[in-house]
């Protein structure tokens, strides 16, 4: 078994990050890769960071929710939405009937960018392949890219997610739900827009719980 798991590392190393063996050991081996994400140093945001944020939750998560990156309250403690947006994720997987262990909750990049600037194209290349392996370890049902940023990084495309969002698309076999960034409602001053946005979130989320319960055509 450390034979195969040494070929397969092998092979995650030239690329092929979404290898994993099966019936391993999902706690232990993320413990691993969290350990790993905790030394990063493959690119310049590991230098302006106070803490990393390698992504929390279950290690046998129905949902994998995907944001961008950490911002201010979650680069201060290590800890993936736990700030302003964060509050508006807690409500929604609430009312999903779930909590937050019951889910995983990572980003494309685990480092915070100065001043919660995008992620540059070489900082997300660079930070991709932890996601990947996440996802690999984890092996949700269902991911659900909130906002465009996750969306596009993980899926090589250039959405906008007002046009994409309401469809079921798919990484490596996974139904992936796109909706927007709770941080999207936050930024939003009209009354109507607020509760459409947030609307259109719930129908994306209901989507999410029919795949989870195996009941999504
Ligand atoms: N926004 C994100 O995209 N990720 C976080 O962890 C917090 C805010």
């Amino acid at each position: 078994m450390d034979e195969l798991r040494q070929v397969l590392n092998f092979y995650r190393e030239m690329g092929a990050e979404f290898l994993h063996l099966p019936g391993s050991d999902r706690r232990a081996d993320l413990a691993d890769l969290t350990r790993e994400i905790l030394q990063c140093r493959r690119c310049r945001l590991h230098e302006t960071k106070s803490h990393y944020v390698p992504g929390e939750g279950s290690n046998h998560p129905g949902i994998l929710f995907i944001g961008e990156g950490p911002g201010e309250t979650e680069d201060q403690f290590g800890r993936p939405f736990i700030g302003r947006a964060g509050q508006l994720l807690d409500k929604i997987i609430q009312k999903m009937g779930l909590g937050r262990e019951d889910v995983f909750i990572g980003n494309v990049v685990k480092c915070r960018p100065p001043n919660n600037r995008e992620p540059l194209k070489d900082e997300v290349q660079a930070c991709l392949p932890w996601l990947l392996r996440q996802i690999a370890i984890l092996q949700p049902k269902a991911i659900v890219c909130l906002g465009r940023v996750a969306l596009n990084n993980l899926l090589g495309t250039s959405h906008s997610m007002g046009r994409i969002r309401g469809q079921v698309l798919s990484f490596n076999g996974i139904p992936l739900v796109p909706t927007y960034h709770p941080a999207f409602i936050l930024h939003k001053r009209d009354k109507e827009e607020i509760s459409r946005a947030k609307w259109e979130i719930w129908e994306d989320m209901q989507k999410v719980m029919a795949i989870v319960a195996g009941k999504h055509p």
